[in-house]
C-alpha cells in the first residue's frame, strides 16, 4: 500500500464555508487537512488561531496538520495542542528551542513536525532526527497560497531524506507550496510522503476530484 498522503490546505478554501472545504477533502479522500496558521510577525499574513482549529476539530473526521508560522511558537503551542491538532509543525527559523518544541508536541500525543523555509539547508534538523515524526520542505516563502513552486525542493527532499537516513532515521518528508499534478510525481519519487495543496484543490471547481488527479500523478498512474 502506497503511504502517500495528501493535505489539502484550507488557507485556499472560502474561509466562510469552512465546513463545506471539510467535507470536499473527506469526499475526495483526503488523508489529512492542512490547516496554516499564520501570525502576521513570521509571516506577513494574518490567518487563523486555536478557536478555529478547535471547531475545525469538531467538524471532521481527518486529522489536522496544523502548520505553525508563528514567532516564538513555544509561547502558545500547549493552545493548539489542546484545541486538538493531531500533527503539528513549527518553523525551524522561528524558534531557539526546537526541541522542546518538538517533546511539547509529542507529549501531547499528536506527531511532532519542523519546517524549513527555503533559505533553511536540511542540516538544521540534524541534531533533532530523533525527535522528529515529519519534517516540511518549504517549496514557496511561507506566507501566502498559489504562489509558484521552486523547482530545487524536488532535490532538497532527497537530501533531506538521506541525511536522515545517514543519521539512522526513516523520515516522513511533507512538501508545502506551489504543489500540483505538474510536480508531484518527481515529489513522490524523491520520497516526499505528505503533498500539501491549496489552490491545486480548492481553486479548481472540482476539489473532490482534483484530489484524485494529485494523488494518481504522485502514484505515477495515468487517469
Ligand atoms: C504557504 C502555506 C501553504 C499554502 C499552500 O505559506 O504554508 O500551506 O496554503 O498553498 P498553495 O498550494 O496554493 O501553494
Ligand atoms: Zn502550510
Amino acid at each position: 500500500m502506497s503511504s502517500l498522503r495528501i493535505a489539502p490546505s484550507l488557507l485556499a478554501a472560502d474561509f466562510a464555508r469552512l465546513a463545506d472545504a471539510l467535507s470536499l477533502a473527506e469526499e475526495g479522500g483526503a488523508d489529512l487537512v492542512h490547516v496554516d496558521v499564520m501570525d502576521g510577525h513570521f509571516v506577513p499574513n494574518l490567518t487563523i488561531g486555536p478557536p478555529v482549529v478547535r471547531a475545525l476539530r469538531a467538524a471532521t473526521r481527518l486529522a489536522l496538520d496544523v502548520h505553525l508560522m508563528i514567532e516564538t511558537p513555544e509561547r502558545t503551542l500547549a493552545e493548539y495542542l489542546d484545541a486538538g491538532a493531531d500533527w503539528v509543525s513549527v518553523h525551524v527559523e522561528a524558534t531557539r528551542h526546537l526541541q522542546r518544541c518538538l517533546s511539547a508536541i509529542r507529549k501531547a500525543g499528536a506527531r511532532a513536525g519542523a519546517a524549513l523555509n527555503p533559505a533553511t539547508p536540511p542540516g538544521a534538523l540534524s541534531a533533532c532526527w530523533a525527535d522528529l515524526d515529519y519534517a516540511v520542505v518549504m517549496s514557496v516563502n511561507p506566507g501566502w497560497g498559489g504562489q509558484s513552486f521552486l523547482p530545487g525542493s524536488v532535490e532538497k527532499v532527497r537530501r533531506l531524506r538521506a541525511e536522515a537516513l545517514e543519521g539512522g532515521i526513516r523520515l516522513t518528508v511533507e512538501v508545502d507550496g506551489g504543489v500540483g499534478a505538474d510536480n508531484a510525481g518527481p515529489l513522490a519519487a524523491a520520497g516526499a510522503e505528505i503533498l500539501v495543496a491549496g489552490t491545486a484543490i480548492y481553486g479548481t471547481s472540482d476539489p473532490a476530484a482534483a484530489i484524485g488527479r494529485l494523488r494518481a500523478a504522485a502514484e505515477g498512474v495515468r487517469i
